[in-house]
């Protein structure tokens, strides 16, 4: 039944998570219109898409102000590094995601492990340089692989793990002397080994909630193998991981970095996102996101039976939250992405399939990277389209997600079979 007095939402964002997102709200009787800068073609059917980038901040505020927005919510960490939460907070608008000085938990990797130094947060052993001499020295002494980060914002592709020191050196050279992302500096990590797993908490302030917990595959190929990616699928729950770990990680890792954000003056509000690993030395912290993983949103989102829409209000009000429940299922989901990604790839491909694929109640399909031509989908992305299925169980997911798959037609897209092959 709908709410008689329906509130305007705005998601700030055009992908796969964002799509997820707008998707939950629009299960909620209590939202009415809703609007996605800039959407894509799959969000257009669920939302008003509205023109502006996710960087246009202060056109975003005054949008929301013009049209009557009473909650915005924000998808992508660039909006966020932006200042957008800031902006609508000093405009006194309402706005879900943290504010640019606690989103320096994601944009900076030396600020993150800074902070997990300070208050013993467990994470892998590290040193930062701004020098290329002196890493380079360092890492000679150190052992292989070794962990190279790019401190900033890099898509998911500031991560290199070379095999030897001439890979090393030469991705050294890259990263402090040819400016490849601009002036930096380089934290040098400890390599970990074990199952990553993401574990994404609505946080305001203090106050941290759980969702369902999820895996993301990063490299671009199956077995993972090839380079890594922005994420080629994704599944929820995780077997592997236990009752004793999952509180572990919620109580010596995401409430304690939710209380270091407080107590360093920047309290973080949003969905605080933990890429955590399962070593044999324990759970530890490979890097922290400020916002919704992608694509682990879209398999953890439609999991939740709770209204989105009142998680959303509590954070952003700092009003007390609902309970938050979920639904005892798996979902599991294929990520579609152009050939060539993530390195260069074209765009424009008809993708055909589409309505027969989501037919099946138990497959939803999120875009990604798409657009209209001549009323027709068509790829315009690196990754185009997640097809979720879901079941009691997660080979009940893999298959429903699986036959979804083969029924999209396109010349240009490829997709990892073996997603969820550590649980199959
Ligand atoms: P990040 O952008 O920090 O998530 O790193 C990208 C990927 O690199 C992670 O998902 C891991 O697979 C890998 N990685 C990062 N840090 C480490 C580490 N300390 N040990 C092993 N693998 C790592
Ligand atoms: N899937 C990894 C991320 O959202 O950063």
């Amino acid at each position: 039944m709908k709410h008689p007095n329906q509130v305007t939402v705005m998601v700030v964002g055009g992908g796969g998570r964002c799509h997820a997102i707008v998707d939950a709200l629009s299960r909620s009787p209590q939202v009415g219109k809703i609007y996605c800068a800039p959407g894509n073609a799959g969000i257009a059917a669920q939302a008003e898409c509205v023109p502006l980038k996710d960087t246009q901040v202060e056109a975003l505020r005054d949008f929301a102000r013009d049209n009557a927005v009473d909650l915005t919510v924000v998808g992508p960490e660039v909006s966020l590094a932006a200042g957008i939460a800031d902006v609508f907070r000093a405009a006194g608008l309402r706005i879900f995601g943290p504010s640019k000085a606690a989103a320096t938990i994601e944009s900076s990797k030396d600020f993150a492990k800074r902070l997990m130094a300070k208050y013993n947060v467990p994470t892998a052993a590290y040193m930062t340089f701004d020098d290329y001499a002196q890493a380079l020295e360092y890492v000679r002494r150190g052992s292989f692989p070794v962990v190279l980060k790019y401190d900033g914002l890099a898509a998911g592709k500031g991560v290199v793990i070379p095999e030897t020191l001439e890979e090393a050196d030469e991705a050294l050279k890259e990263m402090l002397l040819d400016d490849r992302f601009g002036k930096g500096k380089v934290v040098v990590e400890e390599f970990l080994t074990g199952p990553e797993f993401s574990f994404m908490c609505f946080v305001d302030g203090n106050q941290v909630w759980p969702m369902a917990l999820s895996q993301d595959h990063k490299r671009a190929y199956e077995g993972d193998k090839g380079p890594n990616t922005g994420g080629m699928g994704a599944y929820s729950p995780l077997p592997f991981i236990t009752e004793e770990d999952k509180s572990f990680a919620l109580e010596h890792i995401m409430k304690p970095v939710a209380a270091a954000m407080v107590a360093e003056g920047c309290p973080f509000k949003g969905v605080l996102y933990g890429g955590l690993m399962k070593t044999p030395s324990g759970i530890k912290v490979i890097e922290f996101n400020c916002r919704f993983g992608d694509p682990e949103t879209e398999v953890v989102l439609p999991l939740l039976e709770s209204d989105i829409y009142d998680i959303f209000s509590a954070v952003a009000d700092g009003t007390p939250m609902p309970e938050i429940r979920w639904k005892s299922r798996a979902s599991m989901g294929f990520v579609m992405a152009s050939e060539g990604y993530p390195g260069s790839y074209d765009k424009g491909f008809p993708i055909e399939g589409l309505e027969d694929a989501a037919s099946d109640p138990d497959v939803r399909i999120y875009h990604m990277g798409t657009a209209t031509s001549d009323g027709r989908i068509v790829t315009s992305g690196g990754r185009v389209l997640m097809v979720i299925g879901f079941g009691d169980t997660l080979c009940d997911a893999h298959g429903k997600a699986l036959e979804a798959v083969g029924k999209i037609r396109c010349d240009n897209l490829f997709y990892r079979r073996d997603i969820g092959w550590r649980v199959l």
